[in-house]
């Protein structure tokens, strides 16, 4: 949709110093009213913001929130992280997914406290040559740690932007309205209160304009369509063996050199399933654009399972794949 030729009477777009200054206010002070109480935001330690910038790429504030709580009480600080076992890492990481986020972010800690006595730079520039910071991280960490007047530009600001203005904006000009936005004297606050406006009332569908605190200020109103159409989600039956004894179960590990999941450990899978046995558990799961439906069978492993029999006190420090945390927990073994 075009932006209209006559803007309403009470409008003042923004473009202009005064309408950016009139969005900037009204956007501060609805987040000052509303904004969620996160535990990232309890702290602007670069190390907890940057902790939670990672966790967040690819996964929803909801699904963070206890993950993050309990890898923070295990790795306090970026020395601890740094001096962390990778298994370890990776277990602390288990039910978020994406585990390359978590090896890069254990490879930047050591690279930090080798390089720089754990002291983080503070400028994006310098902030993105650690691995797994790319444009956005550095710019939410040196704005919400260090002050520094830089946008960001994930998602929700890029559905947000383009409302508001009524048009589509390549990536570049994205940054730049952006950073033209920005309060300078609060860029921390403004780039969290952005997404936080993308995330929970400039939703992709059905935005909830009318508690907008920008909404006279908007083209469009939520009716610019995103150009993207959500990815399809695919179905796939998956089916693993639970072969447990008194505390102990049997688990296999992937391969070092998998795409998916390296080193990780999970129930031994099986291909060839007998259909007319009862699976002992069902459960949903979903993996990106695929939701499995997951059944779990009771029995001996396939002959041939390289397993290995494993302590149920054992299994916290392991590193396992999120779903195998999801049936041992719904199977009431951990
Ligand atoms: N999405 C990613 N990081 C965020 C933050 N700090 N606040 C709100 N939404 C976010």
């Amino acid at each position: 949709m075009s932006r209209p030729t006559t803007a309403p009477s009470d409008t003042l777009g923004i473009g202009t110093p005064a309408g950016n200054r009139r969005f900037r206010r009204r956007l501060l002070s609805w987040y000052d009213r509303v904004q969620r109480d996160l535990p990232w935001r309890e702290s602007r330690d670069p190390y907890w913001v940057w902790v939670s910038e990672i966790m967040l790429q690819q996964t929803r504030v909801a699904a963070v929130v206890e993950h993050y709580k309990r890898f923070l009480r295990r790795f306090p600080t970026v020395a601890k992280l740094a001096a962390a076992r990778e298994s370890s890492v990776l277990a602390a990481w288990s039910g978020l997914g994406y585990y390359r986020r978590a090896r890069m972010l254990h490879a930047a800690a050591k690279k930090l406290v080798r390089d720089r006595e754990g002291k983080f730079p503070t400028t994006a520039e310098e902030l993105r040559e650690l691995t797994g910071v790319g444009r956005y991280t550095a710019a939410a960490i040196a704005s919400i740690a260090f002050d520094h007047p830089v946008a960001v530009v994930d998602g929700n600001v890029e559905r947000l932007l383009q409302r508001v203005l009524g048009k589509m904006l390549a990536t570049e000009e994205l940054w730049t309205t952006a950073n033209h936005l920005l309060a300078a004297k609060r860029p921390g606050d403004f780039n969290q209160a952005v997404m936080e406006l993308g995330a929970t009332v400039c939703t992709p569908r059905q935005p909830k304009c009318l508690v907008c605190p920008v909404m006279e200020m908007c083209a469009t109103r939520g009716q610019l369509k995103s150009a993207a159409k959500p990815p399809r989600q695919r179905e796939r039956e998956i089916h693993y063996v639970f072969d447990g004894r008194k505390d102990q179960v049997l688990l296999v590990q992937r391969a070092r050199d998998a795409a998916l999941m390296p080193g990780m450990w999970e129930l031994p899978q099986v291909t060839n399933v007998n259909r007319s046995g009862q699976p002992w558990l069902t459960l949903r799961h979903s993996i990106t654009v695929t939701d499995y439906v997951v059944r779990v069978t009771r029995s001996s492993a396939p002959q041939g399972t390289e397993g290995v029999w494993l302590a149920k006190t054992r299994l916290t420090k392991l590193p396992l794949t999120g779903l195998t945390r999801k049936i041992l927990r719904a199977a009431h073994f951990i």
